[in-house]
């Protein structure tokens, strides 16, 4: 038997779970802490690495919002921390083994789109995976990436930015292995290929998600501007950056599923 599929026995075996909807979480996103229905640390089971980085709890939620529950990762592994692409998939994996069929992933970013300020959400139409890496490397899968970002779920939050009054940006992510922040040189490259938004996550979770037939959503917290060879970014503004932008995801994706998705 696989790691995963232990983790997977070991979950389904202990607790219950009828989800469709899963939610990964990221760098100082700290959400839904009001309505949970129980939580399990990543350490209580069997298999799962630790993350290794502060501002990354280790923890999977089941919340309920009104009448529907979903599951909330809150820690994730990145390739920067030494994990392989397998262990940054596996998030992904569990929430498949659990029912999710329809996945939100957060993250936090740097603008790279010189009209985007600290502070603003870009909802994800698209990546460049700049990382090296693919978690499907081994096994021949020949997965589809055009709307990997469900056009379908891009829409619902739009209506929902929109009726709340909240602005959504849309654009490319570009991923990045890390864990240095970029160069001018790499951003004005960045900027050339299309890229609106960097980040160090998302991406490899993406190919895995669209593999196993999961639909996905993907929103970016720009938490930094990469506007001259002056900007410059700490792990602590971006955390910082990334609570003060909690609030709106949080009544996005509340909304979002209240809705019924
Ligand atoms: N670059 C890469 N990853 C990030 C950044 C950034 O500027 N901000 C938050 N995550």
């Amino acid at each position: 038997m696989s790691n995963i599929e232990k983790v997977i026995e070991f979950l389904t075996g202990k607790y219950s779970f009828n989800q469709r909807v899963g939610i990964i979480l990221g760098s100082g996103l700290d959400i839904f802490n009001n309505s949970i229905l129980f939580s399990i640390e990543y350490r209580e089971i069997p298999n799962m690495p630790l993350s290794t980085v502060p501002g990354h709890k280790g923890r999977l939620d089941v919340v309920k919002i009104n009448n529907t529950s979903v599951i909330i990762m809150r820690g994730r592994y990145h390739l920067y921390e030494g994990y392989s692409s397998k262990d940054v998939v596996l998030p992904v994996e569990v929430l498949k083994g659990l029912g999710v069929e329809i996945l939100a992933i957060t993250n936090a970013s740097g603008g790279i789109n010189e009209t985007y300020v600290p502070g603003d959400m870009m909802l994800i139409k698209d990546h460049i995976n700049l990382t090296g890496e693919n978690p499907l490397i081994g096994s021949p899968n020949f997965v589809d990436m055009r709307n990997a970002y469900s056009p379908r779920l891009r829409e619902q939050f739009k209506e929902i930015g929109k009726s709340n009054g909240i602005e959504l940006k849309e654009g490319v992510y570009v991923g990045v292995k890390g864990p240095t922040y970029e160069t001018p040189a790499e951003i004005r490259f960045f900027r050339t290929i299309g890229g609106d938004a960097v980040g160090m996550s998302t991406v490899l979770e993406v190919i895995r998600a669209r593999s196993l037939g999961m639909e996905v959503v993907g929103i970016s917290s720009i938490t930094n501007v990469h506007r001259d060879e002056t900007s410059s970014v700490t792990h602590e503004e971006v955390l910082e950056m990334g609570r003060r932008i909690s609030k709106n995801l949080e009544i996005l994706l509340k909304e979002w599923i209240r809705r019924g998705i």
